[in-house]
């Protein structure tokens, strides 16, 4: 019997793209290109020679999206459409070797989805293969170091610039999992890919009067890549965290948490845009205190963007969260600015929690 332990692990190189299934790509792309200021540079559909869906790829800095909708009702995409709702089906890991990541993986205890295949096209090859995780949700491990093409074999160019808010990387992506859950998928990350666990909160830390959640950190020591996993926690009302496992039917993408060099025009711009993000009380700024001591940017302009300010012992970050980007109250971006702090907002969570549940509780499901 093979040993785990003389398996090594998967070896990435980097977050390659997120897919989303989606109800409406093209309306997706147009919001994301509008509001959120990515550029469309692919696309694949029946144009193509793709018969059952069409895709838009979207880029900003080294943030790229894939929106994926069904054109019929049958199959994966249509159901898990109807199951989930719009959401993230795939995050996508470039690898030198996507056969070698997929063996790894899979023989560290990772479930087969899709078996290594190759996709060729004039540009050259990409070679593929997918695994599960939590739900629904596939890691697709990508090779394209022999692939010049726009981004995969069967699409096509597109050109329509969105202009850019400045954007430029993924720095995390956090997924929801059932109560009594998250121990078992921060074990996945840890055994299938050596992820650490690089932080943690309880119910202690992460609690207002009525909802909690715990939260573990899983990230790559090689490449930073970082998966936060919550898991809902009995609170004296209803978890956001169990809200969103209701509405997507099970475990998921929570947010994509995306970075910025500067936060202030990052989110004006947004606003501009359209984009809704959540708000914090005044008396949370008011209480700032020392966490707001010696930052860069003006403390008035943050208060007005409703920007959110945390440190450690490194330095600080800002972040804002965005407002559910569909109908059912599940996926959310992130936007983050760093200046040294690793954290993750551990002093936002509570003014960042009563925020959302003000949103739960117009919902009706606080
Ligand atoms: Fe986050």
């Amino acid at each position: 019997m093979v040993q785990v332990a003389e398996i090594g692990v998967p070896v990435l190189e980097g977050t390659d793209h997120v897919e989303l299934w989606v109800g409406n790509a093209r309306q997706a792309a147009y919001h994301y290109r509008t509001a959120f200021g990515f550029d469309v540079i692919a696309y694949a559909g029946p144009e193509t020679g793709v018969r059952d869906r069409a895709s838009y790829v979207l880029q900003q800095g080294k943030v790229r999206l894939v929106l994926t909708a069904p054109l019929q009702p049958e199959g994966d995409i249509a159901d898990h459409l109807r199951l989930h709702g719009d959401g993230v089906r795939t995050i996508a890991l470039r690898v030198e070797d996507a056969t070698a990541a997929y063996e790894a993986a899979t023989a560290r205890g990772a479930r087969s989805v899709a078996e290594p295949s190759r996709a060729e096209d004039e540009h050259g090859v990409v070679t593929w293969a997918s695994i599960a995780t939590f739900g629904d949700t596939i890691h697709t491990f990508v090779e394209r170091n022999e692939y010049s093409g726009v981004f995969w074999p069967g699409y096509r160019a597109d050109n329509r610039s969105g202009g850019g808010v400045g954007l430029r990387f993924i720095d995390h992506t956090v997924g929801n999992v059932d109560t009594g859950k998250m121990d078992d998928w921060i074990s996945f990350y840890s055994e299938v890919f050596g992820f650490s666990v690089f932080q943690e909160f309880d119910e202690k830390d992460i609690a207002t009067q009525y909802s909690a959640l715990r939260s573990k950190v899983a990230r790559d020591p090689r490449t930073q890549i970082t998966m936060p996993i919550n898991e809902p926690h009995v609170g004296l009302k209803k978890s956001q965290i169990q809200e969103y496992l209701d509405y997507y039917r099970g475990s998921g993408i929570q947010h994509i948490a995306v970075h910025t060099d500067d936060i202030v025009s990052t989110v004006q711009e947004m606003r501009d845009r359209g984009v809704e993000f959540l708000t914090a009380p005044g008396t949370y700024y008011d209480a700032l205190g020392d966490r707001a001591a010696g930052i860069d940017e003006d403390l008035d302009r943050l208060r007005s963007l409703n920007i959110l300010i945390d440190r450690d012992d490194d330095g600080y970050l800002l972040q804002i969260f965005t407002r559910p980007v569909g109908d059912r109250p599940t996926l959310f971006f992130e936007v983050i600015q760093r200046k040294g702090c690793k954290g993750f907002g551990k002093g936002n969570f509570k003014a960042l929690f009563e925020s959302i549940e003000r949103e739960q509780a117009a919902r009706g499901n606080l």
